[in-house]
């Protein structure tokens, strides 16, 4: 049964039992902030449950989209690494509100799952909660499912009620006992029942889950009962499509089936059953969905998820050898399988498409220096990755912090958490001090009533002589005084210094008399119309109505001003270069650096970028005149002035004109002809969030240093390469000829090492009660070419058992395969598992193929030399 008619199959069961059919909600819960995502069918219904909303029916049933990753339910982890974990998944689901209870809800199942779906009795296991007497009974008595596969779970997750049969949304909310109808795949998979040790093998997969809500559960973790009982039921879609299809795996069911094989085509992949292909598939559907419900990339809340799910799934690609964008490509074949009964996917598709290839294109960018980066961390760091490390690849090259200990966790490695957190939590202390002005800022309300708005004089001058000091403030509060030595923001009746705005950095300088000075680190505007100079007091006391002389610092605001002209200029430009849809989203202008923000869906290429950079430097060769013009803001808009939207503007307004290039409202302090600037170099070119793109530039003594440091890097690596400047792009392509030609002689020796290892192995196997036996230790083989090696041996040996080491760093990997008519007698995973934990280590995988590693290199030999006769034991 294909899995849209299991779909439509489940809702008519339902339908026909009075259910009413309710349409999916969206991923993101409406205004639930105890809930990042909606991770199961009842969210939409939570309000329901507790009391709080009416529903015109009192059962429903639908197909919910859901997903689990981030928050209380996050299968992120587990994804690829078993046969039925999903980021997204579908949930078929019924309910009753406060109508049936345990009695039908359990009658329905049996009757859907047995009679309509025809899945043999004795296949399917149930689960109740340890004191639920009487789900046990009606599964017992009523449906007729023999003791033996009724399994009572208690508390199992360390506190009361945290149990896998008492289900709970969230930390607080709707909750209650469930029981839980498991599948039997067949001896064939490996895996125990529910309860048992193995259970979390692949064998006993529960289907659904039936939870009889009855409590509502307060932040102290106190329960109190909901209203009426009600019935929440959840069937994970996948895993019965893969019953219904006979299949061992949900990637084996039609949707994926599809998804996987064009994951194989986009990467090159032709093994489908590798498990990176399944991560892409399953990553898709999560992020395509979280597009249409809203999410898009970012570094906060939902949209980091989103982001660290994108950039797992790249990494993926990355690790199969895709080294351009591929990703969004997966999205029309999404909408082929799931855009019928998700018509909203179908309609988004385009969208989607976008915000995905935009997020790839820019973790592109970073991803192969990241994973260069992680290889020598590695290399370095013994089994663990420092915190700092971790750190590093998060701020510097984008790489989530789950996604570098997936990474290490596939070599055998982990991640310092604590340290990581540690040093994140440094940089926000960081970030915090640095903008601790702001917090300050705040203008006491009786203050201001009493002051005029400070006049400010810094257009035209940059010191001023004997400005009054009208106000002190200090942490918030005004005071009449400051002592020697502390710090507070003196706000003057008349002021040169700027204070910062529009983007522009607020001035620093001094203020003094004769008694004092104040070195002034920052300006900002108080309650929008007293500046305040924030700083520290030196000298006899200063008091409110002392007369003090105000000096900026000249260099820093020249440098400043550079900076805020060529920003207009580059606006325009941008505008002329890339079209109208270009506006400004942000700016920072700074005596080092400019930084503009604006609105571009994709990055700025390289030629669009010299065209910016020429049209820029053309403006500043023309040295046109910088006019200001004061007029009413109607009239600067009709004068041709570009305004910014969403900013506030007074009636009366300041427009600033640069020849015929810009004409922009401004209330920044400017150059005198654009000549000044002298040079305008873009030294950065990045996306910032969707849709916006960030150019970082230089100007004037800043550019020109910015070109002598990259004259200075060109000579050095001409030195390097022993050529001149010009000579250095030429002998860098041929050394990288030289090394990929010398790469391949590498790779084509040791394979050819391989071969006659294995070669050498195969003529050495022993016989151990009709199978042939391989138990060796290959110096400097690492886990993909021992399986190469096995994989090579087993088509040699035919009837066999393997086991290869390789030992690197200190540390074995093994590999085990069994071949042949070894199958079904002994399992690869059993042997590695036994050899690594004699070696401090573990191990396990397929009944053909297994592989794990330890770290008690030098009990090897006498273990490998052992092996065969353990072997023996075992047939
Ligand atoms: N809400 C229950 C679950 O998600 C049915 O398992």
């Amino acid at each position: 049964m294909k899995t849209a008619d299991i779909r439509s199959t489940f809702l008519e069961f339902f339908r026909a039992k009075d259910h009413a059919i309710v349409p999916s909600s969206s991923l993101v819960p409406a205004s639930d902030p105890t809930l990042l995502f909606t991770n199961s069918g009842m969210v939409q219904f939570k309000n329901v449950f507790l009391g709080s909303e009416k529903l015109p029916y009192a059962r429903a049933a639908d197909v919910q989209r859901c997903l689990r990753a981030g928050g209380k339910h996050n299968d992120l982890d587990q994804v690829g690494y078993t046969a039925r974990h999903h980021t997204f998944f579908e949930m078929l689901g019924n309910w009753s509100f406060g109508d049936y209870f345990k009695r039908e809800a359990i009658a329905y199942a049996w009757e859907l799952l047995t009679g309509v779906f025809k899945l043999p009795a004795e296949r399917l296991w149930v689960t109740v909660y340890q004191t639920d007497d009487e789900a046990y009974d009606i599964w017992h008595r009523q449906v007729g499912v023999p003791a033996e596969r009724i399994v009572r779970i208690g508390d199992n997750k360390g506190a009361p009620y945290a149990s896998d049969n008492f289900w709970q949304m969230a930390d607080t909310g709707p909750c209650g006992p469930c029981t839980e109808i498991f599948y039997d795949h067949g001896p064939g998979v490996a895996g125990g029942p529910p309860g048992s040790p193995d259970e979390d093998g692949d064998r006993y997969i529960e289907i659904w889950n039936l939870v009889f809500m009855q409590f509502d559960r307060a932040p102290d973790g106190a329960l109190s009962p909901l209203p009426a009982p009600c019935v929440d039921t959840g069937m994970g879609l996948e895993r019965l499509a893969a019953v219904l299809q006979h299949v061992h795996s949900n990637y084996e069911i039609d949707l994926f089936e599809h998804l996987i094989r064009v994951a194989g085509e986009l990467t090159g992949t032709r093994d489908l059953a590798n498990k990176s292909l399944r991560v892409i598939a399953d990553h898709i559907r999560a992020c395509s969905f979280l597009i249409v419900d809203g999410v898009l990339p970012s570094n906060e809340g939902r949209g980091y998820v989103l982001r660290r799910i994108i950039r797992r799934a790249l990494r993926h690609g990355w690790m199969l050898g895709v080294r351009g964008d591929f990703f969004w490509k997966m999205v029309a074949p999404l909408v082929e399988e799931m855009g019928a009964a998700y018509p909203e996917l179908a309609a988004r598709q385009a969208f989607v498409e976008d915000a995905l290839r935009t997020e790839e294109q820019r973790f592109g960018e970073t991803l192969e220096h990241g994973m260069r980066v992680f290889d020598e961390i590695a290399k370095k760091a013994g089994t663990i990755i420092p915190g700092t490390d971790a750190f590093r690849l998060y701020d510097t090259y984008g790489f989530p912090v789950d996604l570098t200990a997936d990474i290490a966790r596939e070599r055998g490695l982990s991640v310092d958490m604590a340290g990581f957190e540690q040093a994140m939590n440094e940089q926000r202390e960081r970030a915090r001090a640095a903008g601790r002005f702001e917090a300050k800022g705040q203008m006491p309300a009786e203050l201001a009533s009493r002051l005029a708005p400070t006049v400010f004089l810094g257009y035209e001058a940059l010191s001023a002589v004997a400005c009054k000091v009208v106000g002190i403030v200090r942490d918030g509060r005004q005071v009449e005084a400051l002592d020697d030595g502390e710090e507070g923001l003196v706000i003057l009746d008349r002021t040169p210094f700027y204070a910062e705005s529009g983007g522009q950095v607020g001035d620093t300088g001094v203020l003094s008399h004769a008694d004092g000075r104040f070195d002034v680190g920052d300006t900002l505007k108080m309650g929008g119309v007293f500046f305040g100079h924030a700083g520290r007091w030196q000298g006899v006391a200063l008091r409110t109505g002392d007369a003090l002389d105000a000096q900026v610092d000249v260099a820093r605001r020249q440098a400043t001003v550079l900076n805020h002209s060529a920003t207009h200029l580059l606006h325009a430009a941008l505008r002329q270069v890339l079209g109208e849809h270009v506006a400004q989203k942000g700016s920072l202008v700074a005596p080092e650096r400019l930084r503009f923000d604006f609105s571009h869906f994709k990055p700025v290429s390289r030629d669009e970028l010299a065209a910016v950079e020429a049209l820029v430097n053309a403006e500043v060769r023309r040295n046109a005149p910088a006019e200001v013009h004061n007029m009413a803001y109607d009239e600067a808009i009709a004068f041709g002035a570009m305004a910014l939207f969403g900013e506030k503007y007074g009636d009366e307004v300041r427009v600033l004109k640069m020849g015929e290039f810009s004409t922009e409202l401004c209330g920044g302090t400017h150059v005198e002809r654009t000549g000044d600037i002298g040079l305008f170099k873009i030294v950065s070119e990045a996306g910032v969030a969707s849709g916006v793109r960030r150019i970082e530039a230089v100007t004037g003594a800043g550019a020109l240093a910015h070109v002598a440091a990259e004259e200075r890097r060109l000579a050095e690596l001409s030195h390097l390469l022993s050529g001149s400047g010009g000579e250095v792009v030429e002998k860098l392509r041929q050394l990288f000829d030289r090394q990929k030609k010398l790469e391949r002689e590498l790779e084509s020796l040791r394979s050819k090492a391989a071969g006659s290892a294995t070669a050498d192995l195969a003529g050495h196997a022993r016989e151990v009660g009709g199978i042939k036996v391989v138990a060796a230790r290959l110096e400097g083989f690492d886990a993909k070419s021992l399986r190469d090696s096995v994989d090579q041996l087993k088509q040699q040996l035919g009837d066999c058992v393997v086991l290869l080491a390789g030992v690197a760093d200190g540390r074995a990997s093994l590999v085990a395969g069994v071949h042949g008519a070894a199958l079904g007698r002994i399992k690869a995973g059993d042997v590695v598992s036994h050899v690594a934990r004699q070696i401090e280590g573990k191990g396990g995988g397929r009944a053909d193929m297994a592989q794990g590693g330890g770290l008690d290199t030098a009990q090897l030999p006498v273990l490998l030399e052992a092996l065969p006769g353990w072997i023996g034991e075992q047939l």
